[in-house]
Parts: C-alpha cells; sequence; structure tokens
C-alpha cells in the first residue's frame, strides 16, 4: 500500500471533517450543511465507511485530500503532508504525481494501441472475424475505409483479448483502467464481445478507447469505452484526427450522429466530417471544433428544434461564435445510406445546408398550424427564447424580422414578448416548457426512471445487516447502463458473501468493481433512506415496489411508442403495419393490468 492510502486509513473523515463543522449521524452515514455553500438544509454527507464526502447540493465531493485542498486552499502535497503528520506517517519519498500520472497514462495508450492490433487482426486475418468482415463489406465499407480507421472484430468469447494482453505484460489493472476488461470475483473478462470494433482516437491520433457495434440487429448496438482517465466521452468527437485537415481546408466540419455516418461520407470523398456519437453538442466539443474552423454543419436524425438538448448545444455554439448549419436528407435516411445509394445526393445536401434559425423556422412550420392562434402561440413559445439568445445583432434583426414575415405579428410585439422571455430564463427549458415536443415528456419519463433506479440501488446497498438477500430481478430493468453494471456486479457479490454467511461490506464491495464504477456506488450510498427500512420487512417490501414500478414504467414506455407508431402509421395509411401494432399494443396493455 502506498502512503496515500495508508494515510487515508489511518485518518477517519468523520473526525476530521468534525473539526471543521458539527457533523450529525444519518442512518450508516453524517451530515451536515454544506461547507461549500449557502444553504439551510443540510446535504453534505460523510461516510466514515468509505473515506468520502459528497455535497448532493452543490456537488462537491472528495476525500480527506480533496477536503483540505477544497476548504484550506492547500495544493496536494500540502494536503498529503498536513494528514501525515496527523496520521503519523513518514512519507517515503516527494512522491512526483505528474510524472506518475504520465506514466499511467501511456500505458493505457500501450495497452488500447495492442487491443486494437488485435481487433484489427481479427477482423482482417482470422476466420472468427469472417461474419464481421462480410457485415462490413454488406454496408459498403471497402478494404482501405477498413484500414485507414483500423477497424477491428472483437470476437464473442469472454477472455480471447484478456489472454492476448496477459501474454504481452499487460496487467489486469491496467486492462481493466483502460476500460477493456469488466473486473469480476475470477479476475475479469473482455468489455467488447462479438462487435465490429471502432478505435476511439484523439487529435494526436492516440487511442483513447474504444466502441463496438454490434452485428446486424441487437441492444445495446453499441457499447463504449467507459470514462477513463484517458477518455471522456463528452469531450471526444469521432473521426477528427483524420479530418481536421480536410476542415481546416473547408473551413467547415459536418458534424453527423455516428461512425458509419462519418466514416461512410468520409469513404465518399466528403472528407470535412466529423461525429459526435449520438449525444448533443458539449462545450468540450465545441472548443474542439473551433480550433479548426467556425462553421459547423449539424445532420441529425432528429428534429433539432423539438429536442432541447440540441437546442442548448446549439446555443452554446453560438455563443462560442460557431456559424451553425442544417444539413436535410428528405427522404428519411441517414449519411451512411445516402453516400451508397447517391453520392452526388448526398453532396448536393451538404450544399444546400441551410442556417439553423431557417431551420428552426422550417421545423415549426410543418409541426403547428401558422395560421391559427393557437399555432402562432405556440411558434412564439418555442422560438421566442431562441431568438432571444442569438448574439450577433444583425442575425438576430435578419431572423426577427423573418419570424415576423412567417407567422403575420408585428416585429415591435414580438420584441415586446422576447423581453418577457429574459425574466424566467433560469428555469430549466426541460421543465419549464409544457406539453411541447414528444422528445421532452420523454426526457422528464427519462430523469424519473433515472431516479427510481438510482433509489432502488441505494436500497440494495444499503440491505439491512441481519438479512441474507440476493436479488433475482432481471438485470434489464436498469436501462442506465452504469446502474446495471454495479447491479450486475452487486448480485454476483452479494451471491458470493451469502456462501460465506459473510454481512455485506460497501467498502469490501467497491474493490470487486472497475474503478469507473466508484463514484457512484459512492454517491448511491451517501444518499439518505428512511430510518424505518432498517427493518429488513420494510426493506424487503420497498425493494419489491419499486422493482413492480421500474416494471410498469418500461411496459408503459413501450405502449407509448406503440401508440406513436400506429398514429403514424395511420397517418401513412399502412393498414397491414397497423394491424399488428394494434395487436402489440393490446397485448401490453393486458400484461400491464397484470403487473
Ligand atoms: N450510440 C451509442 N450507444 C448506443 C447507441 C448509439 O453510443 N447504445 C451512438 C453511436 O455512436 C451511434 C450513434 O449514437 O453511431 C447514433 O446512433 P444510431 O442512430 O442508433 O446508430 P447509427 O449511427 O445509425 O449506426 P448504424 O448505422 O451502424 O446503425
Ligand atoms: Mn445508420
Amino acid at each position: 500500500m502506498d502512503d496515500i492510502e495508508l494515510i487515508k486509513q489511518k485518518i477517519n473523515i468523520v473526525d476530521l471533517i468534525s473539526e471543521y463543522l458539527p457533523l450529525k449521524k444519518a442512518g450508516v452515514n453524517f451530515k451536515a450543511p454544506c461547507p461549500f455553500h449557502q444553504e439551510k438544509t443540510p446535504s453534505f454527507m460523510v461516510s466514515p465507511e468509505r473515506g468520502i464526502f459528497h455535497c448532493f447540493g452543490c456537488g462537491k465531493s472528495g476525500d480527506i485530500y480533496t477536503f483540505l485542498i477544497e476548504k484550506e486552499g492547500m495544493d496536494f502535497p500540502e494536503a498529503l503532508e498536513t494528514l501525515a503528520k496527523k496520521a503519523g506517517v513518514v512519507l517515503q519519498r516527494s512522491s512526483n504525481f505528474r510524472s506518475e500520472i504520465k506514466d499511467k497514462k501511456t500505458r493505457l495508450y500501450e495497452v488500447n494501441q495492442k487491443a486494437s492490433q488485435f481487433f484489427n487482426y481479427m477482423l482482417t486475418e482470422h476466420k472468427l472475424g469472417k461474419k464481421a468482415l462480410e457485415y462490413l463489406k454488406k454496408r459498403g465499407i471497402t478494404d482501405k475505409t477498413i484500414k485507414d480507421f483500423n477497424l477491428g472484430y472483437a470476437p464473442n468469447s469472454w477472455e480471447s483479448l484478456t489472454k492476448f494482453l496477459k501474454a504481452r505484460n499487460f496487467t489486469v489493472e491496467e486492462m481493466s483502467n483502460a476500460g477493456l476488461l469488466i473486473p469480476s470475483a475470477k479476475g475479469g473478462y473482455d468489455r467488447f464481445r462479438g462487435r465490429i470494433m471502432f478505435p476511439l482516437l484523439d487529435t494526436k491520433s492516440q487511442i483513447i478507447g474504444f466502441s463496438g457495434r454490434i452485428l446486424g440487429v441487437g441492444e445495446p448496438k453499441y457499447i463504449n469505452s467507459p470514462q477513463t482517465i484517458i477518455f471522456d466521452k463528452s469531450n471526444f468527437l469521432f473521426g477528427l484526427n483524420i479530418t481536421k485537415g480536410e476542415i481546416k481546408q473547408k473551413n467547415s466540419a459536418i458534424l453527423t450522429e455516428g461512425e458509419m455516418d462519418m466514416i461512410m461520407s468520409y469513404q465518399s470523398g466528403v472528407k470535412n466530417v466529423i461525429a459526435s456519437k449520438g449525444t448533443a453538442l458539449t462545450l468540450g466539443q465545441i472548443e474542439l471544433i473551433k480550433k479548426y474552423t467556425d462553421t459547423i454543419i449539424l445532420c441529425f436524425d432528429h428534429d433539432l428544434a423539438g429536442d432541447s438538448a440540441s437546442r442548448r448545444g446549439i446555443e452554446m455554439a453560438d455563443h462560442a461564435g460557431l456559424n451553425i448549419k442544417v444539413i436535410k436528407i428528405t427522404d428519411g435516411k441517414d449519411p451512411a445510406e445516402l453516400t451508397l445509394k447517391d453520392v452526388s445526393l448526398w453532396e448536393k445536401s451538404v450544399e444546400d445546408a441551410e442556417s439553423i434559425y431557417d431551420y428552426y423556422l422550417t421545423s415549426v412550420n410543418s409541426r403547428f398550424k401558422i395560421s391559427s392562434a393557437e399555432g402562432k402561440r405556440r411558434i412564439g413559445e418555442e422560438l421566442l427564447p431562441i431568438w432571444n439568445k442569438i448574439s450577433d445583432p444583425l442575425t438576430f434583426e435578419h431572423y426577427l424580422q423573418k419570424l415576423s414575415a412567417l407567422i403575420g405579428i408585428p416585429d415591435e410585439i414580438l420584441r415586446k414578448e422576447i423581453k418577457k422571455v429574459k425574466t424566467d430564463s433560469s428555469i430549466p427549458v426541460v421543465f419549464k416548457e409544457s406539453g411541447n415536443s414528444l422528445t421532452e415528456i420523454k426526457q422528464v419519463l427519462r430523469v424519473r426512471r433515472d431516479l427510481l433506479e438510482e433509489y432502488l440501488l441505494t436500497l440494495l446497498l444499503k440491505i439491512p445487516s441481519d438479512l441474507t438477500f440476493v436479488p433475482n430481478f432481471p438485470e434489464t430493468i436498469f436501462l442506465t447502463e452504469n446502474l446495471r453494471s454495479v447491479y450486475v456486479l452487486l448480485v454476483i457479490y452479494l451471491d458470493a458473501i451469502s456462501f460465506k454467511a459473510k454481512s455485506f461490506l460497501v467498502a469490501d464491495f467497491v474493490k470487486s468493481i472497475p474503478e469507473e464504477l466508484v463514484p457512484i456506488v459512492d454517491q448511491l450510498y451517501l444518499r439518505e433512506i428512511d430510518d424505518k427500512l432498517s427493518s429488513s420487512k420494510i426493506w424487503k417490501a420497498e425493494i419489491e415496489k419499486m422493482v413492480a414500478e421500474l416494471k410498469r414504467a418500461l411496459v408503459k414506455a413501450s405502449l407509448e411508442k406503440l401508440s406513436a407508431d400506429i398514429k403514424s402509421a395511420q397517418a401513412f395509411g399502412k393498414m397491414e403495419v397497423l394491424e399488428n401494432l394494434n395487436k402489440k399494443f393490446r397485448d401490453l396493455s393486458v400484461k400491464l393490468k397484470g403487473l
């Protein structure tokens, strides 16, 4: 054990923090009003068992070192020295943390590099990769493209990569830190199995992670590397390492949703393209793009105007000074399909990209009835907050006139309304607008579902000490990938200790899980639950109730989706599909009643 760990074990975080604030016991944890922000009801929690703190109000969290760094304004070496003295530990070396972290990162780049060679070999040379190669060929990918993007295949086995890397002197810890391996009681197993592998490279062309696509249909369609010390999905753009030159030269970047769209566009000759991997634009990505161009051309499947996360990304891009345009593909295909069908159509779509604000106008025009008062009101509700945030005055004026012309309302009136918008702009968009688009409703549902999933896991982590319990409900009720992983690992762990008749210790459990999941477990464990739940009877009943509710929510979501499908089938007169959908709907309704 190193000094840092040793000191952590010797100093009780509750004692340390008690020197600064009055901590009160709250179940297995302690709580107090947060020292880092103003609040009346305490949301600052401390876990002696895990040696950590977390504030559910301001989000600050950490261990004894972080506490001193934040509270006393120390840097890490100072905090280390102070706490070493307190613990009576003589520091062995004046540790050079910077270079230690650098070495760690280098090893992760190396292990990823080796893994990519393995995947590429499996795809291009090995018989196990034959089907995968056929799949890629079927989707129109050429040998040259496979080479350009160093594509690969992860065989459908539990430890082929792990074995390969072990033989090349990589440790289980390194593989796990790189996200290639999921640790388990027996050591660990490959994260990516039976998938086409896309190496993810940063702008210096170092492999920072992978995404893996299933062959054909199935869920989840893509699996990505978890967050690691070298990979952060939200600051990443796929393909940028290859296309940054083209982007600079053409002074524009086409942003697509997925790897395949990016790759196929590149292969077809439209090369100033990158992909965001399905998420709305983040600040990190915007900063990255700005290094190479000031114009971004969005090409997404869904309606950008109807989706609040997309709108926020666009607003940030506008503030960062980017010109934003939108590509519309008329026949519902994505770029990957279009380039195969007709490259010139793809080129033309890019050529015809329109300004984001024109796009918004077209979008409302198609969704609302402009001639009605109701339509005008709803368009105003949707667009005025956006118009309000256009940063360039001339652009603002131009589009104000256009909006005014479109709905036939004088611009002075729109100006007045925009002023009103300004006052309540602090409310998050997703909660502010009522009954707008389906995406937003889904997002609200999603938030609630996340909370339920988190609550259920919190309960499981706080299993009453007199109880031996191994949950047996299916992992699929957790839609959130990370929570599902925690659940699976928890079941394995609880199963193992039930044999040894040991009781559950969260500190012991976290030792058996991948590093990236530890913060999630910690946050859940720090949540307060009702005191009554220390009774195993009440606890069990609560678990059953939550599981039932999550199952019901799943069925309900499917019903919602079905009813949308039914509406669209009706609208397009697709009678044969309609019958089938109606039957599914009836069956599911029956199932829902039974739950
Ligand atoms: N994605 C992801 N995880 C998932 C699903 C999607 O990370 N479970 C990301 C992938 O980068 C994917 C993108 O979101 O490329 C868009 O998703 P989708 O439209 O479903 O996939 P396509 O890009 O169309 O992929 P394909 O053409 O291979 O079907
Ligand atoms: Mn696609």
